[in-house]
C-alpha cells in the first residue's frame, strides 16, 4: 500500500521506482538499463498510437516493435512482400504491415505453439504460445485498419514451400523462439 503510494507519487514527478530482478530459475540475469542517450522515438505520436492498439496482441515490447516498424518502413521502396514467421496474436506482424500498408504482409504461425525445439533450446520444449488463433490476428489487423495482412497457418517452412516458391520478400521477421 505504502510502496504503491510512494511509486505513484514518484511517477507524478517523472521518477520511476522499481526493484531490479537479479536472475531467474534458468540463470538468466536481469538489470534495468539506463541509457545515456535518452532519445525515445517509440513515444513519437505516429508510432505510439499504432503500438497502443497493437500492444495487447504482442509479446514484443514497444522499443523492439519500433525497430521493426522503422526498418520495414525504410525498406518499403524495395520490391517484394513482407513476412513474419512466429506471429502469436499478431501484434508485431501487424506493426510491420502498418509500416508498409501497400505491401502484402504474410503472417505465419502454427497457431498450436512452438515446434522443432531441441537440445540447443534452453527454455522451450514445444507447444508454448498456443493461446492464440487466426481470429486474434484478424482482430488485431482490423483494429489497425489493415487490409494488407494475410494470415497463414502451418509449420514454417515445411508447409509453405509451394506457397512461397516464387515470392520475393523485402522484409522478413523470424520470431519462433527456437534454434532450428
Ligand atoms: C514468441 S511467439 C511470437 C511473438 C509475436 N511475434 C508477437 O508479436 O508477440 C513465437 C511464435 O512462433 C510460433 N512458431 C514457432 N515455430 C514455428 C514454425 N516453425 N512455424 C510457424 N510458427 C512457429 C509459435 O506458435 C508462437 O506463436
Amino acid at each position: 500500500m505504502l510502496k504503491s503510494a510512494v511509486k505513484e507519487a514518484a511517477q507524478r514527478l517523472g521518477i520511476v521506482v522499481h526493484r531490479d530482478k537479479r536472475s531467474d530459475a534458468n540463470g538468466h540475469h536481469y538489470r534495468t538499463i539506463v541509457l545515456d542517450n535518452p532519445l525515445a522515438p517509440w513515444l513519437d505520436r505516429r508510432f505510439a498510437e499504432l503500438y497502443e492498439r497493437a500492444k495487447t496482441f504482442t509479446l514484443v515490447d514497444a522499443q523492439r516493435c519500433y525497430e521493426l516498424w522503422d526498418v520495414a518502413g525504410q525498406l518499403s521502396h524495395v520490391p517484394g512482400d513482407q513476412l513474419e514467421v512466429g506471429v502469436w496474436r499478431g501484434g508485431s506482424g501487424c506493426v510491420i504491415a502498418a509500416a508498409s500498408p501497400v505491401k502484402r504482409t504474410f503472417l505465419c504461425d502454427t497457431f498450436a505453439g512452438v515446434v522443432k525445439s531441441g537440445g540447443r533450446d534452453s527454455c522451450y520444449e514445444g507447444g508454448e504460445h498456443s493461446d492464440t488463433s487466426v481470429a486474434h490476428v484478424n482482430r488485431c489487423a482490423a483494429g489497425l485498419g489493415l487490409r494488407n495482412v494475410e494470415v497463414v497457418r502451418g509449420i514454417f517452412p515445411d508447409d509453405h514451400i509451394e506457397m512461397f516458391r516464387d515470392k520475393a520478400f523485402s522484409f522478413v521477421h523470424i520470431d519462433v523462439d527456437v534454434y532450428q
